[in-house]
Formats: structure tokens, C-alpha cells, sequence
């Protein structure tokens, strides 16, 4: 399987880093297997000049693998043609840097590709659709926690570093079980969904609370939740993102907020989000793709998101004050 990682930052470091590693030495867990990676500045320069170091609580490794900041270059290392293309294209980029890695994915996707985005939010599955056509493209989610630590190196923290990935329409189809053959082959836990769309969007409903109050406030998920008027206004979004998904079409479980509020409440008190931590340092923030889908695909739906819209303000106003 010749697979193309668009994004080898904390999520596609990670699992490109395994994918690469399971591809290589004298003995390959995945035979034949060839994986590139799309990569720029320092971090390209380091993993070219010394490879891919993972730094991971499973494990520390360090992996050589075809790295480009150009997916032209990318696809004739992994000898793939503009008719064919590669067998999987995994995407893993920020949602603001999605255009332009779909310039760098053309010449990655063919005839034979399947594009698995392991990104949060939803929005996304349209854009990949709409540029590389809908029969393409699958559904797919992440728990990890992981980050690029300096150039070249990515560290990789949490107990949980699985994904959950399926066709759109449910089906268990032939290309689903080679992924899920290759994933169980790089030793990443995975699971595959009949239902995607409906665990993106549960996702989605946590995501946006969680991260846009915990950046909004810039304090750890615990003050958050221990203040009443915080803690209502996260319940209030978990409500609203339910209310549009549900609006939307997408099979929201009956007790979804109970389950929500639950991983909520039973996660560490300390945490915080990754969108808080990038406001926080100045560094452009997902909160588009966040508390911005739940409030779009709202309007769309005629369901008001207040909570939701004026998190979203703040976010986007302190990112603007920050830039
Ligand atoms: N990290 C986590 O623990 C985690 C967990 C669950 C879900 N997610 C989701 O997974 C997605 C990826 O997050 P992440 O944390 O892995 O992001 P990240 O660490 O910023 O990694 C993305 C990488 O892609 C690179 N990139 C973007 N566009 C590129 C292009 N055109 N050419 C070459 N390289 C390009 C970025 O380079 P630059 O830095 O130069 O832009 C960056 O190194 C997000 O949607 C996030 O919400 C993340």
C-alpha cells in the first residue's frame, strides 16, 4: 500500500511515523508498503537530514521516510501516477491549512485513492469532496494527544492513540478493510465505524465546548466546569451543537448530552485544549472548524447557537488581538 500523509505534525508525525516505521527494515510488518510524508520548513529539513523521531509514552522510535514539502515530489518518490495515485492519502493539517494541501494532494489522488482526514470538525468531508469527489473520500476521527516537540520530533502523551475511521454511508467496503488491515499491521488501534458521520459530529459537540471555553476563558477544563456560570454556558453549547447536528440529519444518541457532559466532567481538571494552547502562544487557531461549523451548519439548519456564536467571537477576537 502506497500511502501519502499530508501533515506529519502531532497527529500525522504520529501515525505516519508508524505507518513509515511498519513499512520499513528487513522484515516489514506491511510488505511492500511505502509511505511519504508532507512536511515543511525546519521540520522537513530535520526529518530529512535524520528521520522521524517519535518520543511517545508506547514507545520512542525513529523512522527514515520520504518527506516533501511538495506532493509532486511525494508522489514520484512513492511511484505513484497522476491517473492511479496512492492507495491511502491520510490528511492531518490544521483545518485553516486544508486549501492549500489540497494543491499539494492533486497530484497524490487518483482512480485508486482513498483520502481518510483524521481532522476534527466536519466541514472538511465537503471540501475534500467537492475538490476530489465524495466516492473518494472517508470519515475518520482521532484520540491522541501529540504535538511536534522541535523540529523533526514529535511527542506523543496520552494513554489513548486510536482512530476511528469508516466509509460515509456506513457500508464495511473491501478499501475499509485493507485500511484497517494496515493500521492493525502499524500496531494503531483503530475502529471502524458504521456510523462516522454521527461519531464526527459527537466529537465535534464535545470539541467545540471544550476547546472554545477553555480558550475563550483561558483556564484549565476543572475552572471551567467548577464555575456555575461557566459550567452552564458549556452545557448550553454541548446543547446547542446537539441541536444542530440532530437538525442536521446526523444520528445523534438520545443521551448524548449525558455522554458528553460525562467524558467532560471525568476528564482530568487540569486539561486544556489545544486551540487554548495555540491562542495562548499566537499561533493561528481551528476555532472556524470548531465552535464556526456549529454555528454555520445552525443557520443553515434554523437553529440558534448564541453560546456557541459568542464563544466563537471571543476566540476569534483575542486570536485577532494576538496576531
Ligand atoms: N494534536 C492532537 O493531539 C490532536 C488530537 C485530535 C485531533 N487533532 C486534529 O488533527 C488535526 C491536525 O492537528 P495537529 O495537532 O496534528 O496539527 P499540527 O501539529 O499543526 O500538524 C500539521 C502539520 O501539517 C503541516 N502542514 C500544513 N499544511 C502544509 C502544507 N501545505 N505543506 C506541508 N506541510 C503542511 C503543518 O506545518 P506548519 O506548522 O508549517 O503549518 C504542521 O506541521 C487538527 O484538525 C486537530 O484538531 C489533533
Amino acid at each position: 500500500m502506497r500511502i501519502a500523509v499530508i501533515g506529519a505534525g502531532g497527529v500525522g508525525g504520529y501515525f505516519g511515523g508508524l505507518l513509515a516505521r511498519a513499512a520499513s527494515g528487513d522484515t516489514p510488518a506491511l510488505p511492500g508498503g511505502r509511505v511519504g510524508l508532507l512536511a515543511r520548513g525546519r521540520h522537513l529539513e530535520a526529518i530529512r537530514r535524520q528521520g522521524l523521531h517519535v518520543e511517545s509514552v508506547h514507545g520512542d522510535f525513529t523512522v527514515r521516510a520520504v518527506a516533501s514539502d511538495r506532493g509532486r515530489e511525494l508522489a514520484a518518490e512513492l511511484g505513484v501516477t497522476p491517473a492511479e495515485g496512492a492507495d491511502l492519502v491520510l490528511v492531518a493539517v490544521k483545518a485553516y491549512s486544508l486549501p492549500d494541501a489540497m494543491d499539494e494532494m492533486e497530484p497524490l489522488v487518483g482512480a485508486s485513492t482513498a483520502i481518510l482526514p483524521l481532522m476534527n470538525g466536519v466541514d472538511h468531508l465537503d471540501a475534500l469532496g467537492q475538490r476530489f469527489g465524495r466516492d473518494r473520500v472517508l470519515g475518520g476521527l482521532c484520540h491522541i494527544e501529540s504535538a511536534i516537540a522541535a523540529a523533526g520530533r514529535i511527542r506523543q502523551r496520552s494513554r489513548r492513540r486510536d482512530i476511528t475511521f469508516g466509509e460515509l454511508d456506513g457500508r464495511e467496503t473491501d478499501r475499509v478493510r485493507r485500511i484497517a488491515a494496515t493500521f492493525a499491521a502499524a500496531g494503531i488501534p483503530h475502529r471502524v465505524s458504521d456510523d462516522i458521520v454521527r461519531d464526527m459530529w459527537m466529537k465535534l459537540i464535545f470539541i467545540s465546548a471544550m476547546g472554545g471555553m477553555t480558550a475563550a476563558a483561558q483556564r484549565p477544563l476543572g475552572e471551567v466546569l467548577g464555575n456555575p456560570a461557566g459550567r452552564e454556558t458549556y452545557e448550553r453549547m454541548v446543547r446547542e451543537a446537539i441541536a444542530v447536528a440532530r437538525a442536521a440529519g446526523v444520528r445523534i444518541p438520545a443521551d448524548a448530552f449525558e455522554q458528553v457532559m460525562e467524558t467532560s466532567l471525568g476528564m482530568d481538571p487540569q486539561m486544556t485544549s489545544s486551540l487554548q494552547r495555540d491562542l495562548a502562544a499566537g499561533r493561528p487557531v481551528e476555532i472556524d472548524a470548531l465552535c464556526g461549523a456549529v454555528v454555520r451548519y445552525g443557520r443553515r439548519h434554523g437553529v440558534d447557537t448564541p453560546c456557541q456564536q459568542a464563544v466563537m467571537a471571543l476566540v476569534q477576537l483575542r486570536a485577532a488581538g494576538a496576531a
